[in-house]
């Protein structure tokens, strides 16, 4: 095995046990990089929308497309799109709802340069910072969206009470989120829900379900709170393709074998949650 191979496998063991305490969500995506991940020809890192989708990259857009739509996302709009990854659902959104602009905040410093080079639409901007004390102004913002990256803000009520802070009366928050429903109740499973968070540095503090997620918005000061379960078109069709996918010669050369293991393997690493579209709009 190279010294990159070796060094590699310490840093996803080394996120793997990494046990409790503050998290570094940037540990994890700067070790994925632009290489260690599922997509064909884009840069998502998320679970995809499955309904109609065959290929990942279609199915991440469709995810996105998704939450644009619920978010209301519409011409003229200035967003704020945190937990921004490489920008791709950024560039689409401008592409298909023309909103007058875009923020794209990421605390992976290393998304934020890559996505600034893919993107260098005037429309669009890219800057490093942390969803729980968000740069923008007071009721400087229509549409505030995260997808599938609430579940990493620590703590994610915070975020809530930052997105509140920068929309303007009756604009929008969408998230597209991971709830936990049912708290492990073996040891073993409660060892790999262990392992999952601090592999994928979430905090356990974000780990509770839609009665929690929807009383929190409200202390936010959130109202007209949506919560649709859309489970049935993540997770298990998710697992079917990454079981496929990394097989293929493509991501047995790119992508990291614990990674493939991972993304690969028939654990129920997705047990005891469900994936939600959420919308709030601020009182
Ligand atoms: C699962 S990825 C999703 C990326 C992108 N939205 C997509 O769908 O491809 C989660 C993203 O959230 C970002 N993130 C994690 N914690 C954050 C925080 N506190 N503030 C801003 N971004 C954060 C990560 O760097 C990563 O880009």
């Amino acid at each position: 095995m190279s010294t990159q191979r070796l060094s590699d496998a310490a840093r996803v063991l080394g996120l793997l046990f990494s046990g409790g305490g503050r998290r570094d969500p940037a540990r994890i995506y700067d070790f994925l990089s632009t290489h260690n991940n599922l997509a064909e020809n884009s840069l998502y890192l998320n679970l995809g929308y499955w309904k109609n989708a065959k290929t990942y990259d279609a199915a991440c857009e469709a995810l996105a497309g998704l939450l644009g739509e619920r978010a209301g996302l519409r011409r003229g709009d200035i967003v704020l799109d945190c937990g921004c990854g490489f920008g791709d659902q950024d560039h689409y959104w401008l592409q298909r709802f023309a909103p007058a602009r875009i923020t794209g905040i990421n605390i992976t410093q290393s998304q934020v340069s890559v996505a600034a080079r893919r993107f260098p639409d005037p429309a669009l901007t890219f800057m490093t910072a942390d969803a729980t004390r968000l740069p923008n102004p007071d009721q400087s913002c229509d549409k505030v969206l995260a997808l599938e990256s609430a579940f990493h803000f620590d703590p994610r009520d915070a975020f809530f009470h930052e997105a509140r802070r920068v929309l303007k009366p009756g604009g929008t928050l969408a998230l597209a989120d991971v709830l936990v429903v049912l708290q492990p109740e073996t040891h073993f499973a409660r060892l790999v829900a262990k392992m999952g968070r601090s592999l994928w540095q979430t905090p356990e503090c974000n780990a509770y379900g839609a009665d929690v997620y929807r009383a929190k918005l409200e202390q936010a000061g959130f109202t007209d709170i949506k919560i649709t379960l859309i489970t049935e078109h993540v997770f298990k069709p998710f697992k079917s393709y990454a079981r496929q996918r990394v097989l293929e010669d493509e991501i047995q050369q790119r992508v990291h074998p614990l990674l493939r293991k991972i993304w690969g393997g028939g654990h129920g690493g997705f047990n005891g949650m469900e994936y939600a579209i959420i919308t709030a709009v601020r009182g």
